[in-house]
């Protein structure tokens, strides 16, 4: 498949080169190309970079992994024509500017309303798909825990899009809990903050979750 993944940064690169290592070609997008001089040069011939809209325009599969507080502003650039109809992967956090207190960090969005949701109502015609949200970049593709799978929640309001990210996080080594529609981002954005506690408390960054089930 072709990906266009937008965001330069650590999260933006670990997929880009994880979707090239399962065998996608990828450009990645951004506003601020020479961030990528390094990645680019050793990513190989499935990678190249170009603007917001040119990554969106490639894609037929968006990711989007930009600062919370940016995605607006980024899906603005990458062009709502661009985004009609194809499967948004949103990996974002609303995180606030203000710092964390006792290692728990402040959202700028409220328990009964996501980002998610945000996005997918300012673009009715894109499907997105919360994903890749609730653990470390380090961990996001060919997660090792010896041999035990760990779970990534995904939701979003679209069977066919959430069914194709499932495939893809299957290649990718994760069980997948499919949380239902785009409301239930409410629930999976705050456990980046979870997920964060430990990393700012105890400087312990390489958990993920796992749903057990009988
Ligand atoms: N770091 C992690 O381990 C992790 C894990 C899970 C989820 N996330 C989420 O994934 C997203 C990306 O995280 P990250 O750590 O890779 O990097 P980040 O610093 O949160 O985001 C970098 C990207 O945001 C864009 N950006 C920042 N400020 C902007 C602005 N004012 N206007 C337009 N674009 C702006 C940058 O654009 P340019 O390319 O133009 O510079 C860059 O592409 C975030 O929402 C984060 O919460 C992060």
């Amino acid at each position: 498949m072709k990906i266009g993944i937008l965001g330069s940064g650590i999260v933006g690169q670990t997929l880009a080169s994880g979707f090239i290592q399962h065998s996608n070609q990828v450009k990645v997008g951004t506003s601020n190309p020479g961030k990528l001089n390094d990645w680019l040069k050793n990513a190989g011939s499935d990678a190249s970079v170009g603007s917001f809209e040119d990554a969106t325009k490639f894609a037929d599969l968006v990711v989007l992994a930009v600062k919370g507080a940016a995605a607006l502003d980024v899906l603005k650039k990458a062009g709502s024509s661009n985004l009609k109809g194809k499967t948004i992967i949103d990996a974002t956090n609303p995180i606030a500017e203000t710092a964390p207190v006792n290692g728990v960090l402040q959202f700028f969005t409220n328990i009964n309303h996501s980002l998610m949701e945000d996005l997918q109502s300012k673009y009715p015609e894109a499907n997105f798909v919360k994903c890749f949200s609730c653990v470390g970049s380090a961990l996001m593709v060919n997660p090792d825990f010896n041999g035990q799978k760990p779970t990534m929640f995904i939701a979003g309001n679209n069977d066919k899009a959430k069914k194709e990210v499932k495939s893809i996080l299957d290649n990718f080594g994760w069980d997948v809990e499919d949380m239902g529609s785009a409301e239930a981002a409410r629930a999976i954005e705050p456990l980046c903050i979870l997920w964060c506690i430990p990393g700012f408390r105890e400087n312990r960054w390489t958990h993920a979750f796992k749903l057990l089930k009988k």
